[in-house]
């Protein structure tokens, strides 16, 4: 980081509330508070950082500590800790090609990438720019089957080694926080907005030197859609509503590689991931931004651990905010955990380094605090370091 300022600003972060504050001062506010919100009273987006932070931890002493191990799987690929970057969307909004920025970070810490189908750079972008290094791609499955049918021969032509279908947006949940803002497609100006952007020129000067400002996957590729307008209409129907399991077969059929089913929070919804091909399930509630009032993500784990955890591999997210929060997922059953607003701090913040470095400050409170619980393999971690008064249900 040549920057002096950037530089000092870098000196005084130490944990991931740190990058929060600061991507808040960065970030222009209608971006910002689209990434730290949830849907309607923001109760569950609330709940899945408490009830996280609610399990603790039992430590334990004179246990030889010195060699460990953060060394993990996740669908079948190799990772440095068992930590993936989520997809969401938009992401190159909160720091011109921040795709890009966060692939580059985490082919560099040895985690996976999942790019979102909402994203502003292209699978092709981020495939050129990381040099073809392996990532994965979240698919939203739309109306019109053959623009799924494309984006999976995309993503498979970008080399990407894991595909991930999200199933909880069918319908959308309100965000209070993104209609006062006027978030739309392009963004609504308004006096008020021009002079917050006025107050964040690093933001602005980005924006001004970087071509990815729209969504790249869709933006020319979809029936239509040949600019930012007319992707407002094609969004609002494209998003469908009669998913079903059978589009799953279909999605595993066409894809043939590791099929990764994201947001379960039923154990029923499980088995039938299951049962419809997929080589893992994400345990989420999309960072409590869809049903408001549903249980935190880590409250409804262990009940799907129980249900498939041995037939099929189990992630989770929503809340994670430390490597003490990894650690409590991975000790009731998850084999590795995804991080959205975690990351996008980081990336608000600093761009790329700002990205390591919420990547850095998660490996580093993860190894620590499996050391203080006694334990040196990650991939050993169990129920019993947490004390079973507080465990979730
Ligand atoms: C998301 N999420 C999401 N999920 C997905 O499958 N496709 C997407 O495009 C998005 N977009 C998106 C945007 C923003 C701003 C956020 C915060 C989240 C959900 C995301 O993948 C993940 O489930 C949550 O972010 C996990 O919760 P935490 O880690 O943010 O608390």
């Amino acid at each position: 980081m040549s920057n002096p300022r950037e530089r000092h600003a870098m000196s005084h972060v130490t944990c991931i509330e740190d990058l929060r504050r600061l991507a808040r001062k960065r970030v222009p506010r209608m971006f910002y508070d689209y990434v730290d919100g949830g849907s309607w009273t923001e109760s569950t987006y609330r709940a899945n950082e408490c009830d996280l932070q609610r399990l603790e931890f039992r430590q334990r002493v004179a246990c030889d500590i010195t060699h460990r191990s953060l060394d993990s799987t996740m669908a079948g690929q190799s990772v440095s800790m068992p930590v993936a970057i989520a997809p969401t969307g938009l992401t190159g909004m909160q720091y011109a090609d921040g795709e890009i920025l966060a692939a580059q970070a985490a082919k560099r810490a040895g985690i996976p990438f999942t790019l979102s189908t909402m994203s502003i750079c292209s699978i092709e972008a981020v495939a050129n720019a990381t040099g073809h290094h392996p990532f994965w791609f979240q698919l939203y499955v739309t109306r019109d089957r053959r623009f799924s049918e494309d984006l999976i021969e995309r993503a498979r032509a970008a080399r990407c080694s894991a595909l991930m279908v999200t199933m909880d947006l069918q319908v959308f949940g309100q965000r209070h926080k993104d209609r006062k803002n006027g978030l739309s497609v392009p963004p609504r100006l308004t006096p008020k907005h021009l002079l917050d952007l006025a107050c964040k020129p690093r933001w602005c000067l980005g924006m001004l030197g970087t071509r990815h400002r729209q969504f790249g996957n869709i933006v020319g590729h979809a029936r239509g859609v040949d600019d930012i307008r007319s992707l407002v209409a094609w969004t609002q129907e494209q998003f469908d509503p009669t998913l079903s399991w059978a589009d799953v077969e279909w999605i595993k059929e066409r894809w043939g590689g590791p099929l990764i089913v994201k947001g379960i929070q039923h154990p029923d919804d499980a088995h039938l991931a299951v049962e419809s091909g997929a080589d893992a399930v994400v345990v989420s509630n999309h960072g409590g931004r869809q049903l408001d009032g549903a249980a935190s993500s880590i409250t409804t784990l262990p009940e799907i651990v129980e249900a498939v955890g041995a037939r099929t591999e189990i992630h989770f997210d929503s809340g994670i905010r430390s490597g003490q929060d990894t650690l409590r997922a991975l000790a009731l059953g998850a084999r590795g955990v995804y991080i959205g607003r975690a990351m996008l701090y980081g990336l608000g913040a600093l761009g790329e380094p700002g990205v390591t470095r919420a990547l850095d400050i998660i490996r580093d409170e993860l190894d620590l605090s499996m050391a203080f619980c006694g334990r040196t393999d990650v991939q050993a971690v169990d129920r019993d370091i947490l004390r079973p008064s507080l465990r979730p249900i």
